[in-house]
């Protein structure tokens, strides 16, 4: 399989003509890319999914091979080591690595967005040296530390402290929630360097892990998702040098902010593609059992279904490539990825319900992937901003343009 560094050296200007609505209609480049990441999924994904879900492990060989293709790093610029695409291409990325395993996908999703994403916006020269170019060039996950056992959806109310003594900020305070936390060799953490200030005196930090004072709550068992680990970062008295401040001191909350919005155009890619799976699934089964004499799928009931189904798939891809769009062309997207996610995550959780139903008792047992897609989707609803921060993101949005 060639390595999409190659796609990144020859990338197309998208032209996002009305009417693109499938891959055909996309840039070569893309469309290229779409293939090489469905093949990866169908050839490597796909046959360990089940079994990394049963028995939480972490896909360890498929990564190397991840990174060997250039997907830790997608948008990343050749010049740091990356691949140089773009996001749409990180949202195709996504949704056909999450087709074949969603929790593969999440993790390389916080790699590329949560980790390396504000690093390569609001880094220094040696801090995207260190953290951007040695983290692809070695095979190292990072992850991205801002909810807290106290607050996860109110980002600005952090209570974790940095305080500033000497040549480092000290840090206390337990981060939750963290995927990557067991495997990532570094994070973008938020801390509080000016309580006072509230949301305006956060400031964001990359700290190395394993590190001095930090150390790693118990592994979540979770419902889905869970080749995948989750766990606390626990901070005490943990220094960490000045020069590892990301941007400015008091800058952690926007930079929070604009790394979640391009985050959450990685989250609808991944629910696209457990809601394309779950379709899939649905679509394959309905034409091969037989009921009332007939294949499923010839009945109408079914037929309602499927067409629901593939309505929300297609309208949240169209969503999720327009806001991929607007960041490319760096246009606001805000309001457009709170919409991609909001909508692909419901698709994923409606999808996943409907095939089920479809399937009957065989939707019910782990012999099909089914009740997977069911599981895994319900996370999407929930990380990187609720279905209903997404609604509130909307909404102040829509009243902004008002300008009352
Ligand atoms: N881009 C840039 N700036 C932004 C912004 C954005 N998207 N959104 C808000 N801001 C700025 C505002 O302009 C404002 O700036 P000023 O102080 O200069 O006026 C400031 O931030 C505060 O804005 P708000 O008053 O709107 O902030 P708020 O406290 O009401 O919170 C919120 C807004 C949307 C609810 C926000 O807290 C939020 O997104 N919460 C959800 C957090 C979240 O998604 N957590 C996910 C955890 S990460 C995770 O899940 C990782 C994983 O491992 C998978």
């Amino acid at each position: 399989m060639q390595s999409l560094k190659v796609l990144g050296a020859c990338q197309a200007v998208l032209k996002f003509q009305r009417g693109i609505a499938s891959i055909s209609s996309l840039p070569e480049t893309h469309q290229m890319l779409y293939k090489t990441c469905r093949d990866f999924a169908e050839e490597e994904l796909k046959p360990i999914a089940a079994k990394i879900d049963r028995e939480h492990k972490f896909p360890e060989e498929q990564l190397k091979k991840m990174s060997d293709l250039g997907l830790l790093g997608v948008t990343m610029p050749e010049s740091l080591g990356g691949t140089g695409l773009d996001y749409l291409a990180y949202a195709i990325v996504m949704e056909e690595i999450s087709r074949g395993c969603a929790s593969t996908g999440v993790i390389i999703s916080v790699m590329n967005s949560l980790f390396l994403g504000p690093i390569e916006k609001f880094g220094s020269k040696e801090q995207k040296e260190k953290y951007i170019t040695e983290f692809l060039k070695n095979k190292k996950l990072g992850c991205f530390a801002l909810s807290e056992p106290g607050n996860g959806s109110d980002a600005g109310a952090a209570s974790t402290v940095a305080q500033l003594e000497g040549s480092n900020y000290i840090v206390n305070g337990t981060k939750c929630w963290i995927t990557n936390g067991y495997e990532a060799e570094g994070t973008v953490l938020f801390a509080t360097t000016d309580k006072a200030k509230k949301h305006k005196g956060i400031s964001s930090f990359i700290v190395d892990k394993p590190t001095q004072g930090l150390s790693l709550g118990k592994k979540e068992d979770k419902l889905g998702i869970r080749g995948s680990s989750t766990c606390s970062l626990i901070f005490e008295d943990c220094p960490v040098p000045v020069e590892n401040i990301l941007g400015e001191p008091g800058m952690g909350f926007k930079i929070a902010m604009m790394t979640l919005d391009s985050g959450r155009i990685g989250i609808a890619g991944q629910a696209l593609g457990i809601a394309q799976a779950s379709l899939d699934c649905a679509m394959e089964y309905a034409s091969k059992r037989t009921a009332f004499g007939q294949p499923i799928v010839k009945l109408q009931a079914i037929q309602q279904k499927l067409a629901d189904m593939a309505l929300k798939v297609e309208s949240s891809r169209l969503l999720t490539w327009r806001a991929a769009y607007l960041k490319d062309n760096n246009k606001p997207y805000t309001k457009e990825a709170a919409m991609a996610k909001v909508s692909s995550s419901e698709a994923a959780t409606f999808c996943s319900h409907q095939c089920i139903q479809i399937l009957g008792g065989m939707g019910y047992v782990s012999d099909m992937p089914a009740e997977r897609y069911y599981r895994d989707a319900r996370i999407t609803e929930i990380y990187e901003g609720t279905s209903e921060i997404q609604r509130l993101v909307i909404a102040g949005n829509l009243i902004k343009e008002l300008n009352l």
